[in-house]
């Protein structure tokens, strides 16, 4: 299998040798429509020349220093451009490589905001189940996706968890709008059950990621979130790897609700892929207590504020703006969602959700009851395995969203640069392998 350790050691990795816009092509030659961008990072699509120019001239001028010791042009640049994108508020950028370094980070400054205030003892995050904020321990202590969490159980940190608002399977078995957003109000309840003393932040994806791909929570609980962090002093962090840079339609997720958070964590889509990248952005409130109090941070790491990678997420911007592609992604996400939902007419299809061009669709055995099929059943591998026949790429959904056992779902969250056409063909070819998925779970069932 050579030297090069996969995630699945049994598995075949096909082998992705060029991309074009919106198309992948294997050793073969063989063209795939990517419908996730990767997997919601590649926003502006593959070989976009000016990206490649822009590295290329950075590289050229110097590859890399140290953030500890030197400030560098591209760095300085890309803060200021990515701080025009967020909320007013929200003007303050720590550049990082990654969503994981990001959450962790985001983690830690929430941490050091209160200790800053002489508040030592809240040092907890809160978050909620089918969710991911990333793999390194902290950042998978604030996780809500047991698949990934069982083996490291014993390591992980003791942070509270609540419900999501996931209405398609409503947690709390209630049902929008009677239900008050009463998901929301579990967060009052924990930070007071657990202590207002000892909670730092609650976490959140604006809108779901590849946990529960598409799930947006309803217009009243984000500001119902508010109110309550506000009220026990709790910081707000929206994770917004994934939403962030107009995913959703909106520069960030968040701005879909009335909300503003403390800190947003952002990356994938920063740089289109191009190269790693990621950035905590700061709201005053928090940048102000450590200005004024310590006077900075002890987290870095060796790549951050990379020079090259900010010079590609400089040029990614740039790129999406001159192109007005978050307004492409809302008006397209919006068709995509109507075509998409035209699929619930076969049994298997339970749901279509989703906002801007991060969108998820739901597989059941009981389209009534909402069944789930049996794991074994293995419907999410069978509808990506026949999507990718028909020249589609779409992500699995992660395990477990109705028990942390069963449940099966897709991403779709294709480059900001789909067109009608491109809809089209990810709809036919999703088709295509609902129907054979519904000829194979048949000779199962009989
Ligand atoms: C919402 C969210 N947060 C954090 C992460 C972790 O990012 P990374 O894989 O870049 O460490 C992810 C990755 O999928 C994510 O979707």
């Amino acid at each position: 299998m050579g030297a090069l350790v996969h995630r699945d050691f049994q598995r075949v990795y096909p082998v992705m040798s060029r991309g074009k816009g919106v198309f992948l092509y294997d050793q073969s030659g063989r063209e795939y429509l990517d419908a996730v961008g990767g997997i919601a990072v590649v926003n502006i699509g593959h070989g976009v020349s000016e990206v490649v120019a822009a590295m290329s001239k950075q590289a050229e001028k110097v590859a890399f220093v140290h953030d500890a010791a030197f400030a560098n042009e591209p760095a300085v640049a890309f803060a200021e451009e990515l701080a025009t994108w967020a909320p007013s508020s929200l003007r303050h950028v720590l550049l990082l490589s990654g969503g994981s370094e990001a959450t962790e980070t985001a983690m830690k400054l929430a941490r050091q905001y209160h200790l800053e205030h002489g508040k030592a003892g809240k040092y907890r995050i809160v978050s909620r189940w089918i969710s991911y904020h990333g793999n390194t321990l902290g950042a998978l202590s604030m996780s809500g996706r047991p698949a990934w969490r069982k083996a490291f159980t014993p390591l992980l940190l003791n942070f509270p968890k609540i419900p999501a608002p996931y209405c398609y399977r409503c947690p709390m078995g209630k049902a929008y709008p009677e239900c008050n957003v009463a998901c929301a109000d579990e967060l009052e309840r924990t930070i007071c059950m657990e202590g207002s003393d000892s909670i730092a932040a609650f976490i959140a994806e604006p809108v779901i990621g590849t946990s529960a791909a598409g799930v947006t929570p309803p217009p009243e609980y984000y500001p119902r979130i508010r109110e309550i962090c506000d009220r026990y002093d709790v910081l707000f962090i929206a994770d917004e790897v994934i939403t962030g840079v107009g995913r959703t339609g909106k520069n960030f997720g968040i701005e879909h609700w009335e909300a503003t958070p403390d800190l947003i964590t952002v990356a994938k889509g920063l740089s289109s892929g191009y190269a790693p990248l990621a950035a905590v952005l700061l709201r005053d409130n928090v940048y102000d207590a450590i200005a004024r109090g310590s006077g900075g941070i002890t987290q870095g790491f060796t790549y951050s504020g990379h020079p090259l990678s900010a010079a590609v997420g400089l040029a990614v911007l740039r790129y999406l703006a001159a192109h007005d592609l978050v307004a492409n992604a809302a008006r397209i996400g919006r068709l995509l969602l109507e075509r998409l939902a035209t699929l619930t007419r076969y049994p298997i299809v339970g749901d279509v959700r989703g906002t801007g061009l991060l969108q998820g669709v739901e597989f059941v055995a009981d389209q009534a009851t909402r069944h789930p099929w049996p794991r074994k059943a293995e419907v999410t591998r069978r509808i990506v395995e026949a999507a990718l026949d028909e020249g589609v790429m779409v992500v699995p959904g992660m395990a477990g969203i109705v028990d942390g056992v069963a449940g099966d779902h897709i991403q779709i969250s294709p480059p900001y640069i789909f067109t009608e056409a491109h809809v089209e063909r990810l709809v036919a070819g999703l088709e295509a392998a609902i129907q054979r998925v519904v000829r194979e779970l048949s000779a199962v069932r009989n």
